[in-house]
C-alpha cells in the first residue's frame, strides 16, 4: 500500500507507542500510522485496526504479508465495521488495555483516485460514495428522490454551501428532464447554476457539494460524535486520544467534545490550538493542507 499518512510525526509524537503496548487504529485507510506505530510497541504491542470499507479491508490482508519482520500477523487485528461501533468492536476482540486511539477522519487517496464511486469531481463516475457498499443510501438517491428542502438542508449543513437553495432548485429542475447518475452531470448542472467566480485557487466551485454529500451519504458526523463518546468508555487512564479532521464541521465537533470532556474531567486537552501540517509537508503532501490534529489525554 502507497499510502502517505498525514501528521504522522504528530501523531506518534501524541501517542508516544511504547514495546508491548496496544494501540486502535479506528480508521486504518491504508495502514499508514498503523505501520508507524506498529514499528514503535514492538516486539509484542498490537493494533486494532477498524477499516467501514471491505475494499480496503481486503487490502489490508495482504499488508500482514507483506512485513514479515514485524510480525504483524500476530500484532495487526483488522476489522471490517464502523468505528461508531466501537466498544462493541474492543468486546468482541477482548482488545485492552488500550493505550491510545487515532482517529484519521474522512477517506484516503485510494477512494478518491481508484475506487470508482464518484467521490472526485475530476473524474467521470456514477454518483454512489457509499464507504459501505452494503447499505443502500447513495448520493444518487440524495440527489434524484430526495424534497428540494432536504437536499438545500444538506448543502447547507454539510457542505456550508451559500448557493445551496439555487442549487437545490436547478437540481429539482434537472433531474425532472433526466436522471442525475454521473459526476460529470453534476458538475454541469452546479457550473451552470454557480456565479462564474465562485471558483478560486483553493476550493473548486463544485467542493462543497461533493463534501456534503458524502457526509450525508456516510452519516459521518454522527459517526464522529458516537466514535468519540465511545472512544472515552474503553481507554484506560493516562491513554490518549488523537484526531485528524479535514473540515470545519469535523474540527469543531472534536473541539467541542473535547472541552465538554474537560470539564467533566474525564481528560487534559493536549492541544491548545489544533495542529497543522509545516508547509513541507503540504508541498510533499497537498491533501494534508486542511488537516487539522487535536489531542487529549484520558484522566
Ligand atoms: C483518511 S483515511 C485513513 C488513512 C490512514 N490513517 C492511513 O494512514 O492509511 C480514513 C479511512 O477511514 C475509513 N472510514 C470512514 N468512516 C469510517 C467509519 N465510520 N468506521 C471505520 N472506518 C471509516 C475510510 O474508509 C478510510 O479508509
Amino acid at each position: 500500500m502507497s499510502h502517505v499518512p498525514v501528521l504522522l510525526k504528530e501523531v506518534i509524537h501524541y501517542l508516544d507507542p511504547q514495546p508491548n503496548e496496544n494501540f486502535i487504529d479506528a480508521t486504518i485507510g491504508e495502514a499508514g500510522h498503523t505501520m508507524a506505530i506498529l514499528e514503535k510497541n514492538k516486539p509484542n504491542g498490537k493494533v486494532l485496526g477498524i477499516e467501514i470499507n471491505p475494499e480496503l479491508f481486503q487490502k489490508l490482508q495482504r499488508v500482514q504479508d507483506e512485513n514479515p519482520e514485524l510480525n504483524i500477523k500476530k500484532r495487526l487485528i483488522v476489522v471490517n465495521n464502523s468505528y461508531a461501533n466501537l466498544r462493541e468492536i474492543v468486546r468482541e476482540n477482548d482488545f485492552h488495555p488500550v493505550r491510545g486511539i487515532v482517529f484519521d477522519l474522512g477517506i484516503c487517496s485510494w477512494q478518491i483516485e481508484s475506487s470508482g464511486k464518484g467521490f472526485s469531481y475530476q473524474k467521470d463516475e456514477p454518483l454512489d460514495m457509499r464507504f459501505n457498499p452494503n447499505q443502500d443510501l447513495t448520493a444518487a438517491e440524495i440527489i434524484n428522490f430526495w424534497e428540494m428542502e432536504k437536499i438545500e438542508k444538506v448543502l447547507r449543513e454539510y457542505g456550508e454551501e451559500r448557493y445551496s437553495h439555487r442549487i437545490a432548485l436547478a437540481l429539482k429542475e434537472a433531474r425532472k428532464k433526466e436522471r442525475i447518475i454521473g459526476t460529470q452531470q453534476l458538475i454541469d448542472i452546479l457550473k451552470r447554476t454557480l456565479p462564474k467566480n465562485y471558483d478560486n485557487k483553493r476550493i473548486h466551485f463544485a467542493t462543497r457539494v461533493f463534501q456534503a454529500l458524502r457526509i450525508a451519504v456516510n452519516q459521518e458526523l454522527e459517526n464522529i460524535k458516537q466514535g468519540l463518546k465511545e472512544a472515552i468508555e474503553i481507554l484506560e487512564p493516562k491513554s490518549k486520544i488523537v484526531v485528524i479532521s479535514f473540515h470545519s464541521l469535523e474540527d469543531r465537533i472534536v473541539k467541542n467534545f473535547f472541552k465538554e470532556q474537560e470539564k467533566n474531567n474525564k481528560l487534559q486537552i493536549l492541544t491548545k490550538k489544533p495542529i497543522s501540517p509545516s508547509i513541507e509537508e503540504i508541498k510533499k503532501n497537498p491533501r494534508s493542507r486542511s488537516a487539522k490534529l487535536r489531542a487529549a489525554q484520558i484522566n
